[in-house]
């Protein structure tokens, strides 16, 4: 069984109590937590920024990856570096110059990884696999919560996987979008590696806890 992290999207959280929403999802057993910024051009909606991120980090130890679905993201690392964010994830279709963009996160501090939209193939992000230490394969378009998975978005999950392993590199394949109990079997399955969840998790009718164990159960045959 291979080590699953399970990722909590802020975006489905109760934005009215986003520090109540953030203890418990540690409490909850989540092992990370996703903050998607939109920018309302990369993508057309706009959500949280830097101040968010500031004020809620002093409330977690979990690491925070910041998903960028923003232009040129490059501009922000420092500011989002510097308010707390660990993993720095910006989309390829967002970047002029995506090598560029993965040395300013690193040089911020901050784990870079690189995302590619569901219309974007694998042969994009290829050349990239040695150079990052995530690739984020959306299930959903990226600009909203509570959108269906995509089932055929896992074939790329498994190429990527399948190049990866055969250049022997530890690329972590994540995944964002439509991830409940009954779709995160296929993904762990594919190879991915984080589950990153919204509405599977804050919208769980049993609670966060329960969310996760549901989740978590996708590697029970991996
Ligand atoms: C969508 C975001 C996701 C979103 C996932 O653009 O990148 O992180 O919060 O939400 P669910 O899990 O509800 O599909
Ligand atoms: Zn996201």
């Amino acid at each position: 069984m291979r080590n699953l992290k399970i990722s909590a999207s802020l975006l489905a959280a109760d934005f009215a109590h986003l520090a109540d929403s953030v203890r418990a999802a540690e409490e909850g057993g989540c092992d990370e937590l996703h903050f998607d910024v939109m920018d309302g051009h990369f993508v057309p909606n706009i959500t949280v920024g830097v101040p968010v991120l500031e004020a809620i980090r002093p409330l977690t130890r979990l690491p925070v990856d910041v998903h960028m679905m923003v232009d040129e993201p490059g501009r922000f690392a420092e500011a989002f570096a510097d308010a707390g964010g660990d993993i720095f994830t910006v989309h390829i279709e967002a970047c002029k110059d995506v090598r560029a963009t993965i040395e300013a996160a690193r040089a911020a501090g901050m784990r870079p990884a690189v995302s590619i939209k569901p219309a974007t193939p694998v042969s994009d992000i290829e050349p990239l696999l040695g150079s990052i230490d995530r690739v984020l394969v959306m299930t959903v378009e990226p600009g909203a919560g509570g959108q269906s998975f995509m089932p055929e978005m896992l074939p790329k999950v498994r190429e990527i996987q399948r190049i990866s392993a055969g250049r022997g590199l530890d690329v972590e394949i994540a995944v964002d979008g439509g991830i409940k109990a009954g779709t995160a079997p296929q993904a762990v399955q594919a190879g991915a590696r984080t589950l990153i969840s919204g509405t599977g998790v804050f919208g769980h009718p049993g609670g966060i806890r329960a969310a996760v164990d549901a989740l978590r159960a996708a590697n029970a045959g991996g």
